[in-house]
């Protein structure tokens, strides 16, 4: 099974969601449980945005014990040196040096023809190179930019020596397949590409990171990066989540695997969105409140006699205790009993049927009828008889 690396970038394209602003302490504290997780490579900031930044970013880098730690920066030599001394104390430091290659970044905001771009980044490279041993590189608005000119900047980092070079989608604007097709074109037609690792790095404007991150490992990324819960600039970037359960959950069909914890997911997910302030919306696949939980009567029919008709994974993997069964309007009878048993409450056919009649009744009148409404519902009822 091909091993899929996972650079998380919560703490970095992750705290640039508007709002988010994220303190040392807190910093560390995600840190610790990205750890745990298992990811491999971890961006803890960008030095050169703050002081504030640098020292977070150095305060990981010397906590951090099982993976990479990196900081991000322009191609610029203060922003390297920004990124030196945030790196200091690091067990395994990394830099990530990023330029624009779209003609629209290149004329409005770079102002830059393609041949001051592709030295820009190469006289960057080379003073990186004069400090770090592990380089990324990445092409910003990759997507945006014409294929022969990806081609001609992957291979001049390659030249330089990088070790990664990410490949993003900086405003998600492509689709699985037109995102998928690059890769394909950087692997078919850069001399020496088996050199590096290929990156995919996906924005969500048009909901199609995590779909755009799928198709670049089909088509030979080495390296995915995301945040957890895709948080992140507007939109916000692929989840990693949703990368690693797709990966498990379809094993046969991508053949590649992460190699994160997988029961870390919902612990590291409730921690990011408390110390973020972000919360995560119900629906939101895999760590979202109702991911594992069944409102209908049809369907919580099927994950009484097995749970496979209705769950394609199970809540135990990400770290969950079990499934929900929500009892609203749309439950059975099946359900109403199985929730009555374990409350304790075993009632005859007669009995039962006239409780379900009467949380039917209560069920048109809220959204969700809770344990409390009914133990109520049943207590009154058996007072009653
Ligand atoms: O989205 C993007 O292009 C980035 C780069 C800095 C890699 O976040
Ligand atoms: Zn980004």
């Amino acid at each position: 099974m091909r091993k899929i690396y996972v650079f998380d970038t919560t703490l970095r394209d992750g705290e640039q969601s508007p709002g988010v602003n994220l303190n040392t302490r807190e910093k560390l504290e995600i840190a610790y449980q990205l750890e745990k997780l298992g990811i491999d490579r971890m961006e803890a900031g960008f030095p050169a945005a703050s002081p504030g930044d640098l020292a977070a970013v150095n305060a990981v880098a010397r906590a951090v014990k099982n993976a990479t730690v990196i900081g991000l920066s322009r191609s610029r030599e203060n922003d390297i040196d920004a990124v030196r001394e945030a790196l200091i104390g690091a067990q395994d430091p990394c830099i990530h040096i990023f330029l624009a290659t779209s003609p629209i970044h290149r004329k409005h905001k770079l102002r830059m023809e393609k041949e001051q771009v592709l030295e820009t980044a190469k006289s960057a490279l080379q003073y990186a190179k004069k400090y770090f041993s592990k380089i990324e590189f990445s092409l910003e608005d990759a997507g945006r930019t014409e294929y022969d000119f990806i081609a001609q900047m992957v291979s001049m980092a390659i030249g330089e020596g990088v070790n990664v070079v990410n490949i993003p989608d900086t405003v998600g604007y492509l689709n699985p397949a037109e995102y998928g097709a690059i890769f394909k074109y950087v692997k078919e037609n850069v001399p020496d590409v088996e050199k590096v690792q290929l990156s995919a790095h996906c924005h969500n404007d048009l909901g199609m990171a995590t779909a755009n991150t799928l198709a670049a490992i089909q088509n030979g990324a080495d390296q995915i990066e995301g945040t957890i819960n895709g948080i992140g600039e507007r939109a916000g970037n692929t989840a990693i989540e949703e990368i690693a359960m797709a990966l498990e959950t379809r094993q046969e069909f991508f053949g590649a695997k992460t190699s994160l914890n997988l029961s870390e997911i919902s612990r590291t997910s409730r921690l990011v969105s408390k110390l973020t302030g972000m919360v995560v919306p119900g629906n939101k696949a895999i760590v979202g409140a109702n991911a594992f939980a069944h409102e209908s009567g049809i369907h919580q029919d099927g994950m009484l006699k097995e749970k496979t008709t209705y769950e394609i994974m199970t809540p135990e993997t990400i770290g969950l205790k079990e499934s929900k069964l929500v009892l609203g309007k749309h439950s059975g009878r099946h359900a109403f009993r199985e929730r009555l048993i374990d409350l304790g409450y075993e009632l005859e056919d007669e009995l039962l049927n006239q409780a379900f009649a009467r949380f039917k009744d209560l069920a048109d009148k809220k959204k969700e009828v809770s344990d409390d409404d009914i133990l109520a519902l049943i207590e009154e009822k058996l007072v009653s008889t």
